[in-house]
């Protein structure tokens, strides 16, 4: 198969969500579809329950499993798909920030009763800011909800999403019926989660057939004024639209019964795009080109504390991606070759000689890789669109075993390439600060420190409102950093950062520096 047949084959999206809107189980169901597992339940969820805040091994099986659910690739209509995973947990919205910037597309999980809510509004912030286009599924429509205009209302105002309704619910709840299909004009008729035989979607392209009273009896009439009305109220759907991300069509149904689940990967079959083009510091590339590039997205360690390799996750932008052959890492400027390069199937890792754009590989890394590292034939490019954000929670990290300070130097840089946080140096005393945006990371930390680098660290509060990077004018920049000598410090790479210590400062800062820049995420 050609370069374009095998980029036009492939689809790369995330599914994101608020914790238990649904996100495992739909991702369950459409690994099922693609004949990727056999048996519900083979998924595991990888979020990390809130009872687990304290329990490190629970931590640690729960990296263990998302490191086998980080990207499930499997094929269905001749199509290549690869779900990205994305941690549920708010303390890892870093992770899930970056896995977004390897998909190409996304689908958001909407619990019908609970409607859009606070995790979902940031994640989907995030895709908005890069363009992504999106596709909405809501869920849960086999229990009591909110009403349908109701919720996409609720999207359109909370999410800053022009949406576009392609089917709509029958009824919710003890009523639900089903859904009508706008995209396929087909009715689908829901049994219930006791039924094991589905009846065939009824073809109705036209509401007004008395046909359509006969399976719906009573709520006909309901279902023709909805229509109607959505047909009036929203726009004629256009799947150039949606890959512009100026509409995000929306589908109702129930991934646990697996009712609506087809018909939303079908149509996200038809319309989503496949590999898009990235851009670089200098230029855009194509995924079409002949030559490879690709970036690292994500960094894992090893769960086995003897084999303290890492994996890092690659994705390919463009050109082949093949097996043992040499490739420029730009950072670094250094020829690297990979022996045993992974694809992710579903579940399982297996060597691959090649890859193509869309795809994800893992490599083994002895140490060589940050997130946002760039991998080339020989050009001298680094992608963009890989920030870190801002950390809102604070503490110095201090050694605990002056034996072992070697180990915690290496451990925590480590761990920062790995962007499990950020490490600053404060200006006026040379401590050093780990910032988050998640509590649950200073116990990753303080564990991974130990167990994999056999470091003692302790944690000692202080008490920062956010942390921004700084550029701008000298003369101001200058004056700025003696004014506030006490809360400036240096980031990994020698960057100017600003430790604000309440909103009202940084507030005032900004008003008092009008010629400062204040960034809130690394990248800028
Ligand atoms: P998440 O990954 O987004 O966090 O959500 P997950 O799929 O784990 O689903 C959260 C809960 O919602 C699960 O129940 C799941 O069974 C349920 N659920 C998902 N889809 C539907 C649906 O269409 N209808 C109904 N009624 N429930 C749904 P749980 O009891 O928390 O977990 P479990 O013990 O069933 O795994």
């Amino acid at each position: 198969m050609s370069l374009k047949s095998e980029i036009e084959r492939r689809r790369t999206f995330a599914i994101i969500s608020h914790p238990d809107a649904g996100k495992t189980t739909l991702t369950e169901k459409l690994l099922l579809f693609g004949g990727a597992i056999h048996i519900a339940g083979a998924v595991k969820s990888n979020k990390i329950k809130k009872t687990a805040t304290s329990d490190f091994m629970e931590i640690e099986r729960q990296r263990g499993i998302s490191v086998a659910t980080s990207v499930m690739g499997f094929d269905y209509r001749d199509i290549k798909i690869n779900i990205l995973d994305t941690p549920g947990h708010k303390d890892f919205a870093e992770d899930t920030y970056r896995t977004l910037s390897a998909a190409d597309s996304v689908i958001v999980v909407i619990d019908v009763a609970k409607g859009v809510e606070e995790q979902t509004e940031k994640l989907v912030e995030v895709c908005r800011m890069r363009k992504i286009p999106i596709m909405v599924f809501i869920n849960k429509l086999d229990r009591e909800g909110k009403d349908a205009f109701e919720l996409l209302d609720e999207i359109e105002q909370k999410l800053h999403l022009k949406v576009r309704p392609l089917s709509w619910p029958i009824g919710m709840g003890y009523d639900f019926k089903g859904v009508y299909n706008l995209y396929e004009k087909k009715l689908f008729l829901y049994e219930g989660s006791d039924k094991q035989i589905r009846e065939e979607p009824k073809e109705i392209t036209d509401l007004d057939d008395n046909i359509l009273d006969e399976y719906l009896g009573d709520a006909t009439q309901e279902l023709r004024e909805e229509v109607e009305l959505v047909n009036t109220v929203y726009p004629e759907f256009d799947a150039e639209t949606y890959r512009n991300s100026e509409i995000s069509p929306v589908f109702f149904g129930s991934a646990l019964n697996n009712f609506g689940v087809k018909e939303l990967l079908d149509c996200f079959l038809d319309i989503a795009p496949s590999p898009l083009p990235r851009q670089t510091k200098t230029r855009e590339v194509s995924p079409y080109e002949e030559k490879f590039t690709g970036f690292v997205f994500k960094i894992h360690a090893n769960m086995d504390p003897n084999h303290r390799d890492r994996l890092a996750f690659v994705k390919i932008v463009s050109g082949i991606f093949k097996r043992n052959t040499n490739y420029l890492h730009t950072r670094l400027n250094k020829k690297l070759k990979f022996a045993a390069p992974t694809a992710f199937m579903a579940q399982k890792k297996s060597v691959i000689d090649e890859a193509y754009p869309g795809d994800i590989v893992g490599i083994h890394d002895t140490g060589n890789f940050k997130i946002g590292d760039s991998l080339t034939e020989g050009e001298q490019l680094e992608f963009v669109g890989i920030p870190s954000f801002a950390p809102e929670i604070f503490r110095y990290i201090e050694n605990a075993d002056p034996m072992k300070s070697k180990q915690l130097a290496k451990g925590v840089d480590q761990l920062m390439d790995e962007g499990v946080a950020q490490l600053f140096i404060r200006n006026h005393n040379g401590r050093k600060i780990i910032g988050t945006v998640g509590a649950l990371q200073f116990e990753v930390i303080e564990y991974r420190l130990k167990h994999e680098y056999g470091a003692s660290s302790r944690w000692s509060p202080v008490d920062f409102y956010k942390a921004c990077w700084i550029t701008g004018d000298e003369k101001q920049l200058e004056e700025f950093k003696k004014q506030k000598y006490r809360t400036m410090a240096k980031d990994k790479h020698g960057r100017d950062v600003y430790l604000a210590e309440t909103s009202y400062s940084l507030q005032m800062a900004q008003q008092n520096y009008p010629k400062l820049q204040f960034h809130f995420k690394s990248e800028f």
